[in-house]
């Protein structure tokens, strides 16, 4: 068994596949560029999806129903600076966003462009990236167990570094206006007022457009990116599916940590949700959601 494979570059632990980190850090951010960053495993196809649909009227044109690189949302870090550039040029900003997986430090930056953040609980955060990882060799954990992923996803020691310490760098921007957070679970509880607010984020001319006609467009998106749509989605493109179990669309739930995690591991994650964001606000916002105890 080896541990979870990750290239580091300017001490940021960068996934294994992300072959251009080095490259999109010079990315230069336009004015009307619009980012997805997530920690991975948080409901970053879900906002890219969601997102696409908003901006295109409310479908998902043909170009962009492939999720993997350069897809729906070109991933910055894998397809480099050039692939983004390009896409512009043949689309127009305003029919995408470009998918992050890097802390507010590393991500492309200008004043205007705007970001959104979606964060989910790092209980079942860390269960999404071992099947993540389990599916893909190149992150090298074979058939390693939850247990023994567990103690390196908790001490940082996988790709895109310390789930608390990313989180907490964009929570430190949430008041800053070109950025939104959403929470997966709250996305889970009420996809159509979230993604109002997305669409209020990028322009009232968006919310408009959503709402007309009794909420005709609105219905649509909430419909098509609901999970089932969304996992017949990825599985008709080829993208899931790879192996027998789909994996961007695999359960789609809140609280699959509690079929994994040992008391133990629940105890070490509390102790350091508390270390980490006491006092930051961040600790209050799983509060309705009965998964962080106290521990102590
Ligand atoms: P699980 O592994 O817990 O099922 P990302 O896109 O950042 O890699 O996140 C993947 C996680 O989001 C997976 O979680 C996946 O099932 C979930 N997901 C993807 N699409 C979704 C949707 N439409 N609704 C709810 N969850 C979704």
């Amino acid at each position: 068994m080896s541990a979870p494979k990750y290239t580091l570059v300017h001490g940021f632990k960068c996934g294994p596949g992300l072959v251009n980190l080095e490259d999109s850090l010079s990315y230069e951010a336009q004015a009307d560029d619009l980012f997805i960053s997530t920690y991975p495993k948080c409901g970053t196809t879900w906002a890219q999806l969601i997102v696409t649909r908003i901006l295109n009227n409310g479908n998902l044109p043909e170009e962009f129903m492939q999720i993997g690189v350069d897809g729906v949302s070109p991933f910055l870090e894998m397809c480099g600076k050039q692939a983004v550039i390009d896409k512009k040029k043949r689309h127009g900003m305003h029919a995408f966003a470009i998918k992050l997986h890097l802390p507010f430090e590393l991500s492309p930056k200008h004043p205007t462009a705007k970001y959104i953040v979606v964060m989910r609980n790092a209980k079942d955060t860390c269960v999404s990236s071992y099947h993540h990882q389990k599916m893909y060799q190149i992150y090298g954990i074979g058939d390693m167990d939850f247990h023994s992923f567990f103690k390196f996803w908790i001490a940082g020691e996988t790709e895109a570094g310390d789930y608390f310490d990313f989180n907490l760098s964009w929570w430190n921007h949430r008041k800053d206006p070109n950025v939104l957070i959403l929470m997966y679970e709250e996305m889970k509880t009420d996809a159509s007022a979230n993604i109002v607010r997305i669409a209020e984020f990028l322009g009232q001319g968006y919310a408009d457009m959503l709402t007309a006609n009794e909420n005709q467009i609105l219905k649509q998106i909430v419909q098509e990116t609901s999970f089932e749509a969304t996992k017949k989605q990825l599985a008709d493109s080829g993208f899931d599916g790879k192996g027998g179990e789909a994996d961007f669309a695999r359960k789609g739930i809140i609280g699959d940590w509690r079929n994994h995690f040992t008391d133990e591991e629940s105890r070490i994650v509390d102790q350091k949700f508390h270390r980490k964001w006491d006092g930051t606000g961040l600790e209050k916002m799983w509060d309705k959601y009965c998964i962080f105890g106290k521990g102590v």
